[in-house]
C-alpha cells in the first residue's frame, strides 16, 4: 500500500479524468447538448427550474459564480425572453427571478436531451457496471464534500408528448382507489385533456407537470373559459409525492399565470370529498360560490364551484 502521496502523479490522474469526462458528456462543445446555451447558462436555467423563486445572490452562491458574470448572463436571458424579474414581496431591495414560458421550454428540452444522453451512456454498460459507475460517482462526491440535495427536489415544466396519458391514467387509478369512482371519470378526464390539446391556446392556457427524481408526480391545467375568466383543472399529485407542497405550488403557479395574462377571475369545479384540495384552494383565496348535488362516477356527490378574484 502506498503511504507517501505521489502528489504530482495524482494531480495528473485527476486532470486526465477531467479531460476525459468533460469530453464524454459533451460539455466542451459551444452549445450544450446541441442547444444555444453554454454549460453555465444551462446550469443557471436548471437552477431556476428547481427554485420556486430565486434571487441573483442565491444563484451566485449556489453556483459559485462571479456576480458580474452572472448578471451579464441574466441580462441576456431577459433580452431572450427566458426569465422574468420581479421585486421580492418580502424584501423590496431584492429581485426575484423566474423562468418564463420560453425559459421553461428551454429547460424541458435541455432536461430531456441530458437524460437521453446519460441513458445512452448507461445502455453501453451491464447492470453491474452501471452500479459500479454510480457507486464510484457517489464516492467522488462524498470525498469531495458534495452538498446534500436540496430539500424540495421537484420541478415544474410545461407539458410534452406522453404527459396527457399520465394525467388520464393517474386520475383513473387514484380516484378509483381513493374514492371508488368508476371508469366514467377516467373517460371524462380523457375528454378534458383531448379538448385541451385540440384547442390549446399557448398565450392564455398552460399545463404544468411536476417531476421528482425524473418521474412525473403531478399536474394542473389553466384553460380559458372567457376572456376574463380562467379555469383551473385536473390538479393531482401522486400519493408518493404528497405533503411536500407540490399541490400548493401548482395552484400558486396557476394564479400567478392567470394574473399575468390579465384574467379577472379564476374558477374551478371540485367535489366536497376532496378535502386536501379544498384546503389548498381556500388558503389560496378561493371562495365557495355554488354547491350542487349530482350522481356521477357511480356515487352521490356534491359538486362545488370555487372562485377567486385576481
Ligand atoms: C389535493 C392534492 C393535489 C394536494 O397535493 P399535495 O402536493 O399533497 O399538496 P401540498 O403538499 O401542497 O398541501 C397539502 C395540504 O393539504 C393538507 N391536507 C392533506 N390531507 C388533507 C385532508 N384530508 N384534509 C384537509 N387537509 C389535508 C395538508 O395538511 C397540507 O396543508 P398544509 O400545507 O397547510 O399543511 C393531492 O392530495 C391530490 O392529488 N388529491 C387527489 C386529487 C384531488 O383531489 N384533486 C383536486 C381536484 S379538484
Amino acid at each position: 500500500m502506498m503511504t507517501v502521496s505521489d502528489l504530482p502523479a495524482q494531480i495528473e490522474s485527476i486532470r486526465h479524468f477531467n479531460r476525459f469526462y468533460t469530453r464524454q458528456i459533451g460539455v466542451l462543445e459551444e452549445g450544450l447538448l446541441n442547444s444555444p446555451y453554454s454549460l453555465t447558462e444551462a446550469r443557471i436555467i436548471y437552477e431556476l427550474a428547481h427554485h420556486e423563486q430565486a434571487t441573483a445572490t442565491e444563484l451566485a452562491n449556489e453556483l459559485k459564480l462571479d456576480a458580474g458574470y452572472l448578471s451579464r448572463i441574466l441580462r441576456d436571458f431577459v433580452k431572450r425572453g427566458l426569465i422574468d424579474k420581479q421585486p421580492s414581496e418580502t424584501d423590496g431591495r431584492q429581485t426575484v427571478l423566474s423562468l418564463t414560458e420560453a425559459g421553461q421550454k428551454a429547460f424541458a428540452l435541455l432536461n430531456s436531451r441530458s437524460r437521453n444522453q446519460i441513458e445512452a451512456m448507461l445502455n453501453e454498460l451491464s447492470v453491474a457496471d452501471q452500479n459500479r459507475l454510480i457507486e464510484s460517482m457517489h464516492t467522488i462526491q462524498s470525498l469531495l464534500g458534495s452538498a446534500p440535495e436540496r430539500s424540495v427536489p421537484y420541478l415544474l415544466r410545461p407539458h410534452q408528448p406522453g404527459d396527457m396519458g399520465w394525467v388520464v391514467e393517474r386520475h383513473g387509478v387514484l380516484y378509483n382507489s381513493d374514492y371508488g369512482w368508476d371508469e366514467t371519470f377516467e373517460g371524462l378526464v380523457a375528454e378534458i385533456v383531448g379538448a385541451f390539446i385540440k384547442h390549446f391556446d399557448p398565450k392564455y392556457e398552460r399545463c404544468w407537470m411536476a417531476e421528482m427524481n425524473g418521474e412525473i408526480v403531478g399536474s394542473v391545467f389553466v384553460v380559458k373559459k372567457t376572456d376574463e375568466i380562467a379555469k383551473l383543472r385536473l390538479l393531482i399529485v401522486d400519493p408518493k409525492a404528497r405533503g411536500l407542497g407540490i399541490g400548493k405550488r401548482l395552484v400558486d403557479e396557476c394564479i400567478r399565470f392567470a394574473r399575468q395574462k390579465g384574467y379577472r377571475k379564476m374558477t374551478l369545479w371540485t367535489n366536497n370529498v376532496l378535502l386536501a384540495a379544498r384546503g389548498i384552494y381556500k388558503a389560496a383565496g378561493f371562495k365557495l360560490v355554488e354547491e350542487e348535488p349530482h350522481h356521477s362516477y357511480g356515487h352521490d356527490l356534491v359538486g362545488e364551484t370555487w372562485e377567486v378574484e385576481l
